[in-house]
C-alpha cells in the first residue's frame, strides 16, 4: 500500500482564543492536503495542546481547573477551523485518553532503554514558550526567544539523553540537507549542533497538570506535545496502520519552535526505533509593526472578525499570496482589501461573471460545443502539473501566480476576441469557439484554485453548472482541454467576490 501524504500542523497552546497566526499554519496543511487528496491517500492531523504550566496558568487566571477551561476552549478554535474551511482527518487533544496513555507508555519504553534517566535540573525556565534554558542562552537575564522573564527552577527530573543523539543528528542533517527548510532555518539548526547538545529535562515535579509519572510529577509539556503526530496514527497500538503513515511527509511550524521539531524530535523517534519526518517546514510569522503577532503582545486580529469583513477564502488567497512561504510579513487590512479587489474581484470575479452573463445573453445559459483544443489548450496543458509541484514544493505564491497567467489569459481572450462583435457580425461558430474556451478555462480555475478558496471555488463550480466532484483526481479532471461537455447548462448567481470598500488607515 502506498503509504500516505500525512501532514501536520503544531498543536496549538490552548492558553486563550485562537488568532489569524494559528489559523495560518492549519490554512497552509489544508491546502497541501487538499492537494494531495487529488491524487493520493492523505492524512491531515492537528489538534490542540493542552497541559502544561501555561495553560494552568490561564485556567487558575479565569477560576477555572484547567480540564474545564480546555473543554470550553475547543470548540472555539474547531469553530475557527470550520470557518475556514479546514479538511482536517483528526483532532487531537493531548488530554484525551488515546494520546495519556500512550506517552505513558514511550515514557516507561525510554526508561527501560536507557534513554531516560533521573537526575537533577537546575537553570531557568521560561513559561511562554515551556522551556529550559541555559543561564548562557539568556539575553539580558530573559527568555532569548520571546523575551519574558524566566523562572529558577531547582528539581528533581528526569532527563532524556538527548546529547547521545548529536552524532546521528549531525549525520542526519548532512545526508539530508532538504530535511529542513527553508535552508536559513536548516543552518541555524546546524549552529546549535555544532555547538553541542545537553540532555533535556522531560519532567516537571511541581506541577499537576500534565501526564502523570509513576512516582510523581508530569511529563514536560513538549515532549507531551510532540508524541501527538504518533499517538493520533496509532502508534503502540497498529503497527501496519501507523506505518501506513509514519513517517510523515511534511511538518509545518512556525519558526519559533523548529528546534523542537528538528533536534528534539528526531531524537526521541530514534529512540523509540521510528524514523524522522521527511520534511520539517519552519514558516515565518505575521507581524504587526515588525513584531511577531501573538495573545502575549497583545497584538493579536480576530480571525472570526476577518472571515466575516474579508470572507474566509480571501483571507486564504491573501496569507499564500502575499509572501513567499517562509518570509515573515505584516498584516494589513488594506492589503487583504487590495488584493481581494483586483486578484479576486477584478480578475476572477468579473472574467466569470462577464462569461456567464454572455452566455446567457448569446447562448440561453447553455455551453456551445467547442473547436477543440487550440491555442490554450497547449499553452496551459502543463499547468495542473506545474501547480501541483509548487503547492506540495510549498511555494503556493508560485504556484498562484502561475494559475493567474490563466486569469489574465481569459481576460485577455475577453478583451481581444470580443464576442459581442462576433455575436453581432453573425460569427456563430466563432462565438461558440470562444464562449467553450472561456467556460472550459475557468472549470479549470475552479479545479485548480479549490485546495486555496475550497468554498468559493465550489460556488464557481456551481454556477458553471459541473456535475460531478470539483475535487476529483485531477489527472481526470484536469486530463485535456476540452472535459467541458456541451450543453452544460450554467448556473449564474451573486458575485463571487463583492468589492470591498478599503478602511481609511
Ligand atoms: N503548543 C506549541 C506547539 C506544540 S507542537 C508539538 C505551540 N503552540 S502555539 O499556540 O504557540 O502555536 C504555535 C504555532 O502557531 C506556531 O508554530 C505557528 O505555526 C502558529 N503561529 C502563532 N503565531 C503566529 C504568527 N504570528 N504568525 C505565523 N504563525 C503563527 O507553540
Amino acid at each position: 500500500m502506498e503509504r500516505a501524504y500525512y501532514v501536520t500542523t503544531p498543536i496549538y497552546y490552548i492558553s486563550g482564543q485562537p488568532h489569524i497566526g494559528h489559523a495560518y499554519t492549519t490554512i497552509v496543511a489544508d491546502v497541501l492536503a487538499r492537494t494531495a487528496r487529488t491524487f493520493r491517500p492523505t492524512f491531515f492531523l492537528t489538534g490542540t495542546d493542552e497541559h502544561g504550566q501555561k495553560v494552568a496558568n490561564a485556567a487558575a487566571a479565569a477560576g477555572k481547573t484547567p480540564q474545564e477551561w480546555t473543554d470550553e476552549l475547543v470548540p472555539r478554535w474547531k469553530a475557527l477551523f470550520a470557518l475556514y474551511h479546514v479538511s482536517y482527518d483528526d483532532f487531537i487533544r493531548t488530554t484525551e485518553r488515546r494520546h495519556v496513555e500512550k506517552v505513558q507508555r514511550v515514557f516507561d519504553r525510554l526508561r527501560a532503554s536507557g534513554d531516560v534517566y533521573l537526575g537533577t535540573y537546575e537553570g531557568w525556565y521560561c513559561v511562554n514558550d515551556e522551556t529550559f534554558w541555559l543561564e548562557s542562552k539568556l539575553v539580558e537575564g530573559r527568555c532569548p526567544t520571546c523575551g519574558r522573564e524566566v523562572q529558577w527552577l531547582s528539581e528533581d527530573d528526569w532527563f532524556f539523553r538527548l546529547s547521545a543523539y548529536r552524532d546521528r543528528l549531525l549525520e542526519h542533517f548532512e545526508r539530508h540537507p532538504q530535511w529542513v527548510q527553508p535552508r536559513s532555518v536548516y543552518n541555524e539548526m546546524t549552529a546549535i549542533l555544532a555547538e553541542g547538545l545537553d540532555d533535556l529535562s522531560i519532567s516537571r515535579s511541581n506541577l499537576d497538570w500534565g501526564v502523570p509519572i509513576p512516582g510523581g510529577g508530569v511529563i514536560y509539556v513538549w515532549l507531551d506535545a510532540l508524541l501527538n503526530y504518533i499517538t493520533a496514527i496509532g502508534w503502540g497500538e497498529d503497527d501496519a496502520e501507523f506505518h501506513a503513515r509514519w513517517p510523515a511527509h511534511t511538518q509545518l511550524v512556525g519558526k519559533e519552535i523548529a528546534r523542537f521539531h528538528t533536534i528534539i524530535w528526531p531524537a526521541i523517534l530514534w529512540a523509540l526505533g521510528e524514523a524522522a519526518p521527511e520534511l520539517v517546514f519552519a514558516h515565518g510569522w505575521i507581524t504587526v509593526a515588525g513584531q511577531k503577532m501573538s495573545k502575549s503582545l497583545g497584538n493579536t486580529v480576530d480571525p472570526f472578525l476577518l472571515a466575516e469583513r474579508f470572507g474566509a477564502d480571501s483571507m486564504r488567497y491573501f496569507l499564500l499570496r502575499e509572501a513567499p512561504f517562509g518570509s515573515d510579513f505584516s498584516y494589513s487590512e488594506e492589503k487583504i482589501a487590495q488584493r481581494h479587489n483586483s486578484d479576486l474581484a477584478n480578475d476572477l470575479g468579473n472574467l466569470l461573471q462577464r462569461t456567464l452573463s454572455m452566455l446567457q445573453r448569446y447562448r440561453a445559459g447553455v455551453v456551445p460545443a467547442g473547436r477543440g483544443p487550440g491555442e490554450l489548450a497547449v499553452r496551459f496543458g502543463a499547468l495542473p502539473v506545474a501547480v501541483r509541484e509548487r503547492i506540495l514544493d510549498l511555494r503556493f505564491r508560485e504556484a498562484l501566480e502561475s494559475v493567474w497567467e490563466l486569469v489574465t489569459e481569459l481576460n485577455r481572450t475577453v478583451d481581444e476576441r470580443k464576442p459581442w462583435v462576433l455575436h453581432k457580425q453573425n460569427l456563430g461558430d466563432d462565438l461558440d469557439a470562444v464562449l467553450y474556451d472561456l467556460c472550459e478555462g475557468l472549470r479549470w480555475l475552479a479545479i485548480l484554485l479549490h485546495p486555496m478558496m475550497p468554498e468559493r471555488m465550489t460556488e464557481m463550480w456551481r454556477q458553471l453548472g459541473n456535475p460531478g466532484r470539483i475535487d476529483e483526481d485531477w489527472s481526470v479532471s484536469l486530463a485535456e482541454w476540452g472535459g467541458l461537455a456541451p450543453n452544460t447548462r450554467t448556473a449564474p448567481s451573486a458575485s463571487l467576490f463583492p468589492k470591498i470598500e478599503p478602511t481609511i488607515p
